[in-house]
């Protein structure tokens, strides 16, 4: 496991338990932007969805109710506990579960436990805020792409680029702090899911309340890019 991917593990795992309480005001925004915005993120009624860096399943939230079926890995096993017993009180566990995995690795390209097509020809396959976390972002978006169907919708929702905070690197596993909009369409046309390419900021920044301490707001604004992935698409 990569230096990143354990520091990931680490903080997130402790985090995990109070990740939706302590940020709930601005996952309710994502979760009510994401909504609003999901047939430009590609959704398409009935879909099959891979919720990559899962977390406690906010994109999932946002976006399950018009889909067959969510799919969530994270690397984290706390993450992901948060994630299925969330499933399970909305009574969604029969359509909505996560795994621990990490698809992206560059030493392991076709993880065993994600071998089986339950795991492929996803109709959408999105981050949310987990891109500025991952090491090599044009692996990942590559990987991830390789899991859609043709002209299946791929999606990023990260924060534009921010002036570095740098103890989030050594603690926190941030690799990127923040994207324009040229490295991600360069990212998306690099796994050949840049067709339709799509690009929007939200109007207004979004806040991580003490999220660098007591009193210490970690303020952002957001993007959320998509495309399609080249083929024939197939309807549902
Ligand atoms: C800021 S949280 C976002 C969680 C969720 N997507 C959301 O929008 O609330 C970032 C997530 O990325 C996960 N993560 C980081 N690196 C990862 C990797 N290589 N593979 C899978 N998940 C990863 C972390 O464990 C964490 O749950």
């Amino acid at each position: 496991m990569s230096d990143t991917t354990s520091l990931n593990q680490a903080f997130f795992n402790k985090l995990a338990p109070d990740y939706d309480r302590r940020y709930q005001a601005t996952v309710n925004r994502l979760q009510d932007e994401l909504r609003t915005r999901a047939t430009s993120l590609g959704l398409q009624q009935g879909g099959r969805l891979l919720d990559y860096a899962c977390g406690t399943g906010l994109v999932t939230k946002a976006l399950g109710d018009q889909l067959s079926q969510c799919v969530g890995v994270d690397i984290s096993e706390s993450m992901v506990q948060q994630y299925n017993a969330k499933a399970k009180a909305d009574g969604h566990s029969d359509k909505r579960i996560a795994y621990v995995g990490n698809l992206i690795s560059p030493e392991d390209p076709s993880p065993a436990a994600f071998s089986s097509p339950n795991f492929f020809n996803f109709d959408m396959a999105g981050v949310g805020l987990g891109f500025h976390h991952v090491d090599d972002c044009d692996l990942a978006a590559k990987r991830l792409a390789e899991r859609l169907r043709p002209g299946g919708a791929f999606f990023i929702v990260d924060f534009i680029s921010h002036a570095p905070v740098e103890y989030h690197s050594a603690s926190r596993g941030v690799r990127h702090h923040g994207f324009t909009e040229d490295q991600v369409k360069t990212i998306f046309d690099g796994a050949g899911v840049g067709k339709n390419f799509h690009y929007e900021e939200m109007s207004s920044d979004i806040s991580f309340d003490h999220a660098h301490g007591e009193g210490k707001h970690m303020v952002r604004r957001v993007f959320f890019a998509s495309g399609e992935k080249e083929g024939i698409s197939a309807q549902i």
